[in-house]
C-alpha cells in the first residue's frame, strides 16, 4: 500500500468541493426528512433501477411509495425536492458493484447536476448518447465504469459540465478520433481520458490546450504520439489562421488556458524537453502546478526555464530519455512537493539548491547517472522529505558521525552509493522508515542493534551487497528483506509472520532450516532464497502452511535427506537445490509441482532413474539441471515433451542407453533466435508480473539461454540426426559417453552454436563439411574419438587449439600433420602433448552452466528489489484505483478475489490464465 501510494504521483485534484458533494449531501439529504420527493422522479429512478444489475442489493432501499430523497445515493435538492445528484459509486474490485444497463428514464431528472456512477461495471455497453441531454449536469463521473466504444460526441453538448472523468481502467476499452466535442463543454474545468484510445484523435493538443476554461488534463495512456498533431478538417466553422501542421509550440501560442495540471504520462510522446519546457512557459507559466509526463520518449535537457514555473508543485519526468544536468534553477521553485526524474540519463552532480526546496515532500532522481560528492547541506531544509530516492547514481554521501538529518523519510533508496564504511549513524533518527534500500553501499560493518530496534516498523529492507557481519536473532519487516551477500552468522532470524519475500543468499548463516520453516506462523512467504550459507541437516517436512511459496532457492548448503512431502501440492516455480548432500530417489511427490519453471537438484547425491512422468507433469520446465548425482537408467522419451526446455543438464551421472531420437521435438530449442528467447513471455507463464521480468532480464543478461548437456554418463549409440533441428541451441556437450557411428551432419547447420563438446567418445568417420557454416563457435572439441581425415576448411575451425582434435586420425590444419591428396594419413603420432587437454573442457562448460545458475542468486535479488518499484507502479498502476493496487494484486496472488474480474487482466494473458485455474 505505502509502495503504490507513494511511487505514483497521485493527481492531487483542484476539485475538492466536487468531490465532497456525496459527503456533504448525505449529511443534508437525511436532514431534510419533510421533503418528499416528487413522483415522476421516483419512477424515473425505479425504472432505471429495474435495467441494473445489482449483486448484493444495494439499492434495496429503491421500492415503489418511499421517498426518493432518502434511497440511499439519491440527494434532492433541499428546497425543490428535485433529485439532483446520483451517486452510486462503487470500489475497486468490489463484489457490489452494478451492472446492466442504463435507462433513459434519466432524462427525467431534469434537475441532475452530480451524476457519479464509476467503478461499476458495464462492460458490454457504450456510454449511452442519451447523457448529452442531462442539461444541468456539472459532475460526471464514470471513472472506471469499463463501456466500450466511442465516445459519444453529443457529450459535447453539456454546455454546463465542469468534470468529466472518463478514465478506464488498462485496457483501451473507450476510444475517440476527434475531441472536437471537448470544445462545446464551454464550462468544463476538469478533464480525465486516460486510458482511452485517442490515437487517431490528432486534434486533441489544439482542443484541449485552445478550451477556455480547462484547469485540469489527464490523458495518460492515451496512446498519444507526437506533439504535432494534424488539424482535422472541421466543418463546423473555420479554423482561424493555422493550417497544415502545427507544432506544439504553435499550438501553445495559440492557447488560451490556465492550465494547472497537464498529465500526459504513458504515452510515446516524443519531444526535446526543452522544447516542451518553452512552449508551455508561453501559456502556462504561472499556472502550471502539476507536470506529469513520465514514461513517454522525451529526449534533450533540463533546461534552466524550469525555474521558472514558479508555483510548480509536481514534476514527472521519470522514465524517459533526459540526459545533461540537472539545471540549478530548479532552488527557485519554492513550491515544489514532488520531484521524480527517476531512470533518466541525467548526469553532473546533485545540485546543492536541492536544500532550499522546503516544501519538497518526494525527491526521486534513482537510476540516473549523477556522480559526485553529497553534503549534509543538499538537505538543509528539506524537513518535509518523506521519500527519497536515489538509488544506482555514483554518489557518495559520507556526513558527519553527529549529522541529524532535518527529515523524517518514509522511503530512501541509496543503492549503488558509497555511504563509508560505517552503518549510517543518521538513520538512527529516522524514525518512521518504512522502505530503506542502502544495498552495495559499501558498508563494512557489524550491523548495529540500534538499527535492529529502531521504533519503526519497515516494509522493505535491502542491505544486501554490503560487507555486514553480525548475528541476527529477529527482523522486524513486513514485506521484503535482502539481506543477501553480506557476512552474517549465526542461526536464521526469526521474521514477521506477513513476510512475503526473504533473501538471506551468500552469507554465513548455520544450523538447521527446521525452527525456521516449521515456524506455523510463517504463511505467506512467496520467494524464500538462502542459498550460499551453511546450513545442515534435512528439509524438514513441515512446509503445509507455506501456501503461496513460489520460489526455493538453498543452492550451497550441506542439507541431506530428500525432498519433504509436504513441499508437495505447492504452487513452485522455482526449485534449487544445487550442491547440497541430499539423496534419495526423485520424490514422487514432485509430480504435484505442475508449475515449474525452473528444478536444480544438481550436485547432489540423489539416485534412481530419471521419471518418465517429467515430460507430462512438469510441462512447463524451463531449466532442468540433474547435474552430478547417481542416476541411472535410460533418459526416458517424454522428456521430448517439455516444449518449453530450454537447458537440460543431466551431466555427470550414470545414465545408460541412448540419446532419445526425439529430442527434435525440444520447441523452445528449436527456435533460431540468438540471446533472448521469445519463450520467456508471460502469455505461457502463470505468475506474478515481477517474475517475467526477471526472466527477461535473465535472457537478455546471459545470452545462453539453450543448452544441453549430457557428458559423462554411460550413453552409446549413435548420435540422433534429429538432434540437427535444434537450430536454436547454443551448447551441446555428449562428450565422455560411449558413442559410436558418424557425426551428423546436420549439426553443422546449428549455426547459432557456441559450443560444442563431443569428445572421449567412439565416432568415426570425418567432420562433417557442413561446420564450415557455423559462425558463433567459440568451443569445439572432438577429441579422443575415432575421426579420420581433413578437418574442414573454415575460419572457425581451424582457429582452435590442437587439443580439440588430438586423440583421432586426423589431418589438415590446425593440425601440423599434412593430408595425402587422397585423405589418407602421413603421420600417426598426433596425440603427443595432450596429456591434460580434457580438463580445460570440463571447464569451460561449467563455466558456462555455473553462470546460468548463478544468475538466480546473485542477480535475481537485486532484480527483485529493483522490479518492484517499476512493477507496482508501472504495471499494476493498470488497475483502477491506485490507492488499491497493491492490495488488489495480494488478493489475486492469493486467490481470494470475488466479484467480477476486471476487463484490463485480459490484457496479461498470463493472469488470465491464473483465473481459469483457480475458477476451475
Ligand atoms: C439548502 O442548501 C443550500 C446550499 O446548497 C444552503 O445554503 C441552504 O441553507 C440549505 N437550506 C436548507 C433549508 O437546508
Ligand atoms: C447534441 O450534440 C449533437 C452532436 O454534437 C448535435 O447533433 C445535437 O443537435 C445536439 N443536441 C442538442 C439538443 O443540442
Ligand atoms: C553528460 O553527458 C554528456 C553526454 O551525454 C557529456 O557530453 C557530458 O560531458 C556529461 N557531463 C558530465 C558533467 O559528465
Ligand atoms: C515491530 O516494530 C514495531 C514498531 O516499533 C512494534 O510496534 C512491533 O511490536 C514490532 N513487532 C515485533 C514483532 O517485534
Ligand atoms: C556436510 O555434512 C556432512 C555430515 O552431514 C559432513 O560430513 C561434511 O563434512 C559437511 N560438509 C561441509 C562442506 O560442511
Ligand atoms: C576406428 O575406425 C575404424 C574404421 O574407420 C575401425 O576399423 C576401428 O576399429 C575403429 N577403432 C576403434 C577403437 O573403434
Ligand atoms: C606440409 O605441407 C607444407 C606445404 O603445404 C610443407 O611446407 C610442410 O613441410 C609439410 N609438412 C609435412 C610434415 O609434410
Amino acid at each position: 500500500m505505502v509502495i503504490a501510494t507513494m511511487t505514483t504521483p497521485l493527481p492531487i485534484s483542484l476539485f475538492p468541493f466536487l468531490l465532497l458533494i456525496p459527503a456533504i449531501c448525505f449529511t443534508i439529504c437525511h436532514a431534510n426528512s419533510n421533503l418528499l420527493c416528487i413522483q415522476s422522479e421516483r419512477e424515473a429512478l425505479l425504472k432505471f433501477k429495474n435495467d441494473l444489475i445489482d449483486p448484493s442489493n444495494r439499492l434495496s432501499s429503491w421500492v415503489e411509495g418511499g421517498d426518493c430523497c432518502k434511497w440511499v445515493g439519491v440527494v434532492c435538492h433541499n428546497s425543490t425536492g428535485h433529485v439532483n445528484q446520483l451517486h452510486l459509486v462503487s470500489s475497486p474490485f468490489s463484489p457490489s458493484a452494478l451492472g446492466g444497463k442504463i435507462n433513459p428514464s434519466l432524462l427525467e431528472l431534469k434537475h441532475l447536476s452530480s451524476l457519479d456512477l464509476s467503478y461499476n461495471i458495464f462492460s458490454s455497453i457504450h456510454i449511452p448518447k442519451f447523457l448529452g441531454m442531462l442539461d444541468s449536469l456539472t459532475y460526471l463521473n464514470l471513472a472506471c465504469t469499463q463501456f466500450q466504444g466511442v465516445i459519444p460526441h453529443n457529450l459535447g453538448n453539456l454546455s454546463k459540465l465542469q468534470y468529466l472523468d472518463l478514465r478506464g481502467n488498462g485496457v483501451s476499452n473507450i476510444e475517440a478520433t476527434s475531441l472536437q466535442w471537448v470544445s462545446g463543454l464551454s464550462s468544463l474545468q476538469y478533464l480525465d481520458l486516460s486510458y482511452a484510445n485517442l490515437s487517431k484523435a490528432t486534434d486533441w493538443l489544439q482542443v484541449t490546450f485552445k478550451h477556455p476554461s480547462l484547469l485540469e488534463l489527464h490523458l495518460s495512456y492515451c496512446g498519444l504520439e507526437g506533439l504535432s498533431p494534424i488539424i482535422v478538417n472541421s466543418l463546423e466553422g473555420p479554423i482561424p489562421d493555422y493550417s497544415g501542421n502545427m507544432s506544439f509550440l504553435e499550438v501553445l501560442d495559440l492557447s488560451l488556458n490556465h492550465l494547472r495540471v497537464l498529465d500526459l504520462s504513458y504515452n510515446g510522446i516524443k519531444q526535446d524537453i526543452a522544447e516542451i519546457l518553452q512552449s508551455l512557459s508561453r501559456c502556462c507559466l504561472d499556472s502550471l502546478k502539476s507536470l506529469y509526463m513520465a514514461d513517454n520518449n522525451l529526449f534533450g535537457h533540463l533546461t534552466d526555464q524550469l525555474g521558472h514555473f514558479k508555483n510548480l508543485a509536481h514534476l514527472s519526468l521519470a522514465r524517459n530519455k533526459i540526459s545533461g544536468p540537472i539545471p540549478s534553477s530548479i532552488g527557485e521553485l519554492s513550491s515544489l512537493k514532488f520531484f521524480d526524474v527517476s531512470e533518466n540519463q541525467l548526469n553532473g552532480t546533485f545540485p546543492l539548491c536541492f536544500g532550499q526546496l522546503e516544501s519538497l515532500e518526494t525527491l526521486d532522481f534513482g537510476y540516473n547517472l549523477l556522480e559526485g560528492v553529497v553534503l549534509e547541506t543538499h538537505f538543509s531544509r528539506l524537513s518535509r522529505l518523506t521519500t527519497l530516492k536515489a538509488s544506482q547514481n555514483r554518489l557518495r554521501f559520507e556526513p558527519n558521525p553527529s549529522w541529524i538529518p532535518p527529515f523524517q523519510c518514509e522511503i530512501i533508496e541509496f543503492s549503488h552509493w558509497h555511504l563509508g564504511s560505517k552503518f549510517p549513524q543518521w538513520l538512527k533518527f529516522q524514525n518512521k522508515l518504512s522502505v530503506l534500500d542502502i544495498s552495495d553501499a559499501g558498508i563494512s560493518d557489524v550491523m548495529p542493534t540500534w538499527f535492529l530496534n529502531l521504533p519503526t516498523q519497515f516494509e522493505k529492507l535491502n542491505l544486501s551487497f554490503n560487507q555486514l557481519t553480525g548475528e541476527i536473532s529477529n527482523l522486524n519487516v513486513t514485506d521484503t528483506i535482502d539481506l543477501s551477500s553480506n557476512r552474517f552468522t549465526g542461526p536464521l532470524p526469526r521474521v514477521l509472520s506477513s513476510l512475503r519475500i526473504l533473501f538471506l543468499s551468500n552469507n554465513s548463516f548455520s544450523g538447521s532450516l527446521s525452527e525456521f520453516i516449521c515456524n506455523p506462523s510463517i504463511s505467506d512467504m512467496i520467494v524464500l532464497f538462502i542459498d550460499t550459507n551453511l546450513l545442515i541437516g534435512e528439509i524438514p517436512d513441515c512446509w503445509i502452511q507455506w501456501r503461496y511459496l513460489g520460489y526455493l532457492n538453498l543452492e550451497n548448503n550441506n542439507l541431506t535427506g530428500n525432498i519433504p512431502f509436504t513441499l508437495g501440492f505447492r504452487n513452485l516455480f522455482m526449485l534449487n537445490l544445487r550442491n547440497n548432500s541430499m539423496f534419495g530417489e526423485f520424490s514422487s511427490i514432485m509430480q504435484t509441482f505442475v508449475s515449474l519453471i525452473m528444478l536444480d537438484l544438481s550436485e547432489n547425491h540423489f539416485s534412481g532413474s530419471v521419471p518418465a512422468w517429467i515430460g507430462d507433469e512438469l510441462s512447463n520446465l524451463v531449466i532442468l539441471s540433474l547435474r552430478s548425482n547417481n542416476f541411472d537408467g535410460h533418459i526416458p522419451q517424454k522428456i521430448c515433451d517439455l516444449q518449453v526446455l530450454q537447458i537440460l543438464d543431466l551431466a555427470h551421472n550414470n545414465i545408460s542407453g541412448t540419446i532419445p531420437k526425439c529430442f527434435n521435438n525440444l520447441g523452445a530449442m528449436a527456435i533460431k533466435q540468438k540471446g533472448y528467447n521469445k519463450v520467456f513471455t508471460p502469455e505461457i507463464y502463470d505468475f506474478p508480473f515481477y517474475f517475467t521480468e526477471l526472466l527477461d532480464e535473465y535472457g537478455h543478461t546471459l545470452g545462453l539461454v539453450t543448452s544441453i548437456d549430457l557428458s559423462a554418463n554411460s550413453l552409446i549409440g549413435e548420435i540422433p540426426k534429429e538432434i540437427g533441428s535444434l537450430v536454436g541451441l547454443l551448447s551441446l556437450n555428449f562428450s565422455r559417453n560411449f558413442l559410436t557411428g558418424r557425426i551428423p551432419d546436420n549439426i553443422g547447420n546449428m549455426e547459432l552454436m557456441e559450443s560444442l563438446d563431443l569428445s572421449m567418445n567412439r565416432l568415426n568417420g570425418e567432420i562433417p563439411p557442413s561446420f564450415s557454416k557455423s559462425n558463433f563457435l567459440n568451443h569445439f572439441n572432438v577429441s579422443y574419438n575415432n575421426l579420420t581425415g581433413q578437418i574442414p576448411t573454415s575460419t572457425q575451425l581451424q582457429s582452435f587449439e590442437n587439443l580439440s582434435y588430438v586423440g583421432n586420425h586426423l589431418c589438415g590444419p590446425p593440425l601440423t600433420k599434412n593430408c595425402t591428396s587422397k585423405g589418407i594419413l602421413t603421420d600417426a603420432t598426433n596425440n603427443l602433448s595432450s596429456s591434460d587437454g580434457n580438463k580445460v573442457n570440463w571447464l569451460y562448460v561449467s563455466i558456462v552452466l555455473g553462470f546460468v545458475m548463478g544468475f538466480w542468486g546473485v542477480v535475481a535479488p537485486l532484480f527483485f528489489f529493483r522490479s518492484w518499484r517499476i512493477a507496482y507502479y508501472q504495471k499494476l498502476d493498470h488497475i483502477c484505483g491506485k490507492l488499491y493496487v497493491f492490495w488488489a494484486t495480494m488478493d489475486l496472488f492469493h486467490n481470494k478475489i470475488s466479484g467480477a474480474i476486471p476487463k484490463c487482466f485480459t490484457n496479461s494473458g498470463a493472469m488470465a490464465t491464473k483465473f481459469k485455474h483457480d475458477a476451475a
